[in-house]
C-alpha cells in the first residue's frame, strides 16, 4: 500500500487485509515489529483533533516511529504558503505525512507532489481511518458484516456518511442512509457510486428498521459551525431510544466522536452503548498502525 487518500481507492481484499491485520497488532499490543523504525512522520492538522492526533502520535511511536505533529498555525502554511510547497519541502525530510484538511485535492496533491506516502486523516469528503476503526468494531461485536444492515442516520452527504457508503460499494452490506432532503447525497456521486446496497431515505425509521448497527455522526462538521440553518434540518434524525426500538435485537450504535449530547443522539443512548462507542475509539489506534505497517512494507 503506497498512500491511504479514501476507502474509494481501496477494495475488498485490502480492507480485509488491514483490519486482519488491525486485529493482530490489537492482539500483541507492545511485543509486535517495529515497522517504522529510524522513520519521522509529518503530521499537519488544519483542524481540530483529540482521536485522531493521539492515536497516530501513540501508534506511530509503538512502531518505532517518531511523530512529528504540525499545526497549521506552527508552520507556514497558516500564513499562507502553498500546501503545494509544503509538500515538496517536506518530502525532502519526512518518511510519512499524516494529514488532516478540508479538501480532498489537498491530501491527492500531497501525495503527488510530497513523493513520500500520505495518509488522510479526515477531509471534508472522507474519513478513511475512521472507517477502519468502525468496520473493525462491527468486526468485534457482530462478527462481520455479512448479512447485516447497517444505518447511517444524520448528514447524508458528509465525510463519515461519504465513507460508508464506499465501504458498502466494496463489501457489499446493506446500507440505508437517513437524511433531510436537503442534505443527501448527490445524483452524481450516487451514479459514481453504484451501489445497489446503499438506498437513501429521508424517513429515520425506515433506515432503522431491523438494522443491526445504527451509526451516526455530528449534525454540523467541522467548517460548519456557523451554519445554525442546517441544524434546524436535523431533529428528527437524532438516534434516540424511539428510533432504536425499530432495530434489530443486539443491534449496536456507533459514533466515531466528538459525540454532542442532545443533538445527533441522546445521553441516554450513547451511555448506553458507551462500551462499543469507546472500544470504536479505541480501535483507531490499532486500524491505523496496520495502514502504517501495509505502508511501510510496500
Ligand atoms: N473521530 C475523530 O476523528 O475524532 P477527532 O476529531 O477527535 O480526531
Ligand atoms: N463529520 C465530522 C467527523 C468528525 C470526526 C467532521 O468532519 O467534523
Amino acid at each position: 500500500m503506497q498512500h491511504l487518500l479514501s476507502i474509494e481507492d481501496l477494495d475488498a481484499a485490502t480492507i480485509e487485509h488491514l483490519l486482519a491485520d488491525a486485529t493482530r497488532l490489537k492482539a500483541q499490543r507492545g511485543s509486535h515489529e517495529k515497522a517504522l523504525a529510524g522513520q519521522t512522520w509529518a503530521m499537519i492538522f488544519t483542524k481540530s483533533s483529540t482521536r485522531t492526533r493521539v492515536s497516530f502520535e501513540v501508534g506511530i511511536r509503538e512502531l518505532g516511529g517518531f511523530p512529528m505533529f504540525l499545526s497549521k498555525n506552527d508552520i507556514q502554511l497558516g500564513r499562507g504558503e502553498p500546501i503545494q510547497d509544503t509538500a515538496r519541502v517536506l518530502g525532502r525530510m519526512v518518511h510519512g505525512i499524516v494529514i488532516r484538511t478540508f479538501d480532498q485535492k489537498d491530501v491527492v496533491d500531497f501525495a503527488e507532489l510530497s513523493g513520500i506516502p500520505v495518509i488522510n486523516a479526515l477531509t471534508d469528503e472522507e474519513h478513511p481511518c475512521q472507517i477502519l476503526a468502525d468496520l473493525l468494531t462491527v468486526q468485534e461485536f457482530l462478527g462481520g458484516w455479512t448479512g447485516k444492515k447497517i444505518a447511517f442516520i444524520g448528514d447524508g452527504f458528509s465525510n463519515m456518511t461519504v465513507s460508508w457508503m464506499w465501504a458498502a460499494k466494496h463489501l457489499g452490506f446493506a446500507l440505508a442512509v437517513a437524511c433531510p432532503a436537503d442534505y443527501a447525497p448527490s445524483a452524481a456521486f450516487l451514479e459514481k457510486l453504484n451501489a445497489p446496497n446503499v438506498t437513501i431515505t429521508h424517513d429515520p425509521v425506515v433506515a432503522a428498521q431491523d438494522a443491526h448497527v445504527i451509526n451516526t455522526d455530528v449534525w454540523l462538521s467541522m467548517g460548519q459551525e456557523d451554519q445554525k440553518e442546517k441544524e434546524l434540518a436535523f431533529g428528527p434524525f437524532q438516534v434516540n431510544a424511539a428510533l432504536l426500538a425499530h432495530s434489530a435485537p443486539g443491534h449496536i450504535v456507533l459514533h466515531c466522536l466528538p459525540a454532542y449530547r442532545g443533538k445527533e443522539i441522546t445521553e441516554e443512548v450513547l451511555e448506553h452503548h458507551a462500551s462499543v462507542i469507546f472500544q470504536q475509539a479505541e480501535n483507531r489506534l490499532h486500524a491505523q498502525k496496520a495502514v502504517l505497517v501495509a505502508i511501510a512494507q510496500k
